[in-house]
């Protein structure tokens, strides 16, 4: 028999899923509003002024508003102490009027972000870092999930693509991305799953076996043809900002697979932008959702 070669994919559009998600979220939060409910409140705290840092804020707060939340934004400078910081988490924990609260990443170098996540009341850890939150994965009652990817998890689901019994490869085991991904696999997937990082060797001989792969580790172009198998659901996590003249803005965000050649050879596959990235807001959206549902029924 002659092997059947895979010639349409279907490209994942994860901007049409999070503003779907974001029209659900709306319509729950205007009956809220009609049943004098609590109007979720999420506060954002920023430090510096890093350039991506301020655009991923920008957005989360835009997000906000076009869901009808309330939000608060602090702002401090990069000198800020730790101990100074902590007070201003302490406040915002105790403040009973903010339903979840994030600390936005990367913090500068003498602050740290263990110290700082684990400060995180867990009923209001909305990016779901808190080794509680990251905990529940495996419990039979999950919390609130870390954002990114819980957002991998729906847009698997919301597209049909099963999981269950097959071979997911994730690259990169960090503890924001790739380690709570694989444990959700595991967990809530029922999939077969294994996990490569920077120590493994000969990462194509596992990447050749996935019926799903996602890759989360930075690197533009990391992936490509040769390490896909035919038909496989390709995930790209990846977000590195690129610059370069051939670019309108003198930038563009790059994920971690050489969609071109890939995509040819997959079932499914995200695009870069306009895949995951657009699901970690939604999925913090509905983390903020579901803290006020559990603060405030
Ligand atoms: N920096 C980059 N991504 C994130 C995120 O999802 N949450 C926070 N707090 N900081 C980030």
């Amino acid at each position: 028999m002659e092997d059947t070669i895979q010639t349409t994919y279907t490209i994942i559009d994860g901007k049409k899923i999070s503003t779907d998600i974001k029209t659900e979220i709306a319509l729950k939060v205007a009956a809220r509003k009609k049943q004098g409910k609590k109007i979720p409140h999420l506060a954002i705290i920023l430090i510096g002024d890093d350039g991506a840092s301020q655009t991923y804020v920008d957005n989360k707060v835009k997000a906000c508003k076009s869901v009808g939340f309330h939000y608060t934004m602090l702002r401090f400078a990069d000198t800020i102490s730790e101990e100074r910081l902590m007070k201003h988490i302490d406040h915002v924990n105790n403040d009973d009027d903010v339903d979840g609260f994030i600390v936005q990443l990367p913090l500068p170098p003498h602050i740290s972000v263990e110290r700082i996540t684990e400060n995180i009341r867990s009923d209001k850890d909305v990016d779901g870092f808190t080794n509680h939150n990251f905990g529940s994965i495996i419990s039979k009652h999950p919390l609130l999930m870390p954002a990114t990817p819980f957002g991998v998890m729906e847009l698997l689901r919301r597209y049909n693509i099963p999981t269950e019994g097959k071979h997911a490869v994730v690259i990169g085991a960090s503890r924001i991305v790739g380690a709570p991904l694989s444990m959700m696999l595991t967990e809530q997937g029922h999939a077969t799953v294994t996990i490569c990082h920077k120590y493994t060797r000969d990462l194509s001989s596992y990447t050749r076996m996935a019926d799903i792969l996602l890759v989360a580790v930075g690197k533009p172009g990391l992936v490509t043809a040769d390490m896909v198998k035919e038909g496989a659901v390709v995930i790209d996590i990846g977000t590195t900002r690129v610059e370069g003249p051939e670019y309108q803005k003198g930038w563009a965000i790059k994920g971690d697979v050489d969609f071109k050649n890939v995509a040819p050879k997959t079932s499914y596959i995200t695009p870069v932008p306009g895949g995951v990235g657009p699901m970690t807001i939604a999925s913090l959206l509905l983390n903020t959702l579901r803290a006020t549902e559990l603060r405030n029924p």
